[in-house]
């Protein structure tokens, strides 16, 4: 995590001398490929909204490429099965010659390195059975725009934009925005999700061609604002206190500690385009929100061995959020301690979890969206 000196004036109002603390990326070296089968199911119910766009979307002139692009691809291997599919249906349309550049696209510090690896070497991967498909990547945040305008066909996004681009404010109970029992910490997150939804709209408007496609599948709340993840994120703070307890973080470091994920509400993923049905020239054709399956669950009723299902579970957390909180380490998450400290909490939480069984559903949230003007 990158610590940012800007002021929160004008983001939260509530502390303008606190510091801004961004999401760290994934944990590298193939961590998150392995242990992200959560994410892997999770994203199932958006592939046939991704099968149409890529059916529907408008194609670029014939002697230009078609680009997919992939927003917060992290290592990719989650990207295989939509990208596949995607170039599979263009194919079907468009026939075997036209070159297709897929645009894996991350934060500058993710682990690009084991993405190109996977590509070049994973049975599944896409470019095995096509020449014509040339894969790059763009380390920059996809809250600017990072590709050129209207060059984009189609648009894929999963698990990403749940991501704030920032810490809205200091969080003195909790790691999660919304969990804190202060309501204003609460509303500065829930304040930095919309403007944050409004400013990656823009930029994906500016990148897509007129009659491009963009979908995109992440974390939403249920009708009765559960995030499906909240008994889970209560169990991460719980062990971050054990390991405070135990003097193996400080005071500080822990209230430095967040993840800044934020479930947003199907009010809140319409709010843009609630007056006019369109927002920044894009219109929000599909929405959807699904219980996802939990695959670790699936197996739990096969094993019935709660040791199981929580040293998953932790291991899936310290792959998506300990990066984040190492991040409040003194020192961040170059510090000597990182190792320690992701073995310790992973070991703390899994404890935590073997006696808290949560089988809580899951909501997510499935959007397609199309650029207008074509
Ligand atoms: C949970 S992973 C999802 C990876 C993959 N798409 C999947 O479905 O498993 C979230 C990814 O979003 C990336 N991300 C978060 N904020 C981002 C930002 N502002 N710009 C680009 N990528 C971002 C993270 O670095 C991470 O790789």
């Amino acid at each position: 995590m990158r610590i940012d000196d800007r002021s929160l004036k004008g983001t939260s109002g509530m502390n303008e001398n606190a510091l801004l603390l961004l999401p760290a990326p994934m944990e590298g070296h193939g961590v998150y490929n392995r242990n992200s089968e959560v994410q892997a199911t999770g994203l199932i119910p958006a592939l046939p909204l991704l099968e149409r766009a890529a059916r529907e979307a408008l194609l670029p002139p014939a002697s230009e490429p078609i680009v997919i692009a992939d927003y917060g691809s992290s290592e990719g291997r989650n990207s295989l099965r939509p990208m596949r599919l995607a170039i599979w249906e263009l194919r079907r349309r468009d026939g075997k010659t036209r070159p297709i550049s897929t645009v894996h696209t991350d934060q500058p510090g993710n682990d690009f390195s084991t993405l190109f690896n996977m590509l070049a070497s994973d049975p599944d991967s896409y470019l095995r059975d096509d020449p014509c498909v040339f894969a790059s990547a763009v380390g920059r945040s996809f809250y600017e725009q990072i590709l050129p305008c209207e060059s984009v066909t189609l648009g894929w996004s999963s698990w990403a934009v749940n991501w704030l681009s920032c810490r809205a404010a200091p969080i003195p109970d909790h790691v999660i925005g919304t969990l804190s029992g202060d309501a204003r910490v609460k509303a500065a997150f829930r304040r930095q999700a919309a403007a944050d939804w409004r400013r990656f709209l823009t930029c994906r408007s500016r990148e897509l061609r007129p009659g491009g496609r963009l979908v995109m599948v992440t974390l939403a709340q249920d009708e009765m604002g559960q995030s499906g993840y909240d008994s889970l994120y209560d169990q991460l703070y719980g062990a971050l206190l054990d390991l405070a307890e135990a003097r193996l973080i400080t005071q500080q470091e822990l209230r430095r500690m967040a993840v800044v994920t934020f479930a947003r509400s199907r009010e809140e993923w319409c709010a843009p385009f609630a007056e006019g049905g369109q927002f920044a020239g894009l219109a929000l054709e599909e929405f959807q929100i699904f219980d996802a399956e939990d695959p670790l669950w699936a197996e739990f009723d096969r094993h019935r061995d709660a040791g199981v299902l929580a040293a998953r579970r932790a291991a899936i957390f310290r792959a998506f959020a300990f990066p984040s909180l190492a991040a409040g380490l003194d020192g961040g998450l170059g510090s000597p301690r990182t190792g320690e400290f992701f073995v310790r909490l992973e070991t703390a939480m899994a404890a935590r979890l073997t006696a808290t069984l949560d089988q809580g559903a899951k909501p997510i949230g499935c959007l397609l969206l199309v650029k207008v003007g074509a």
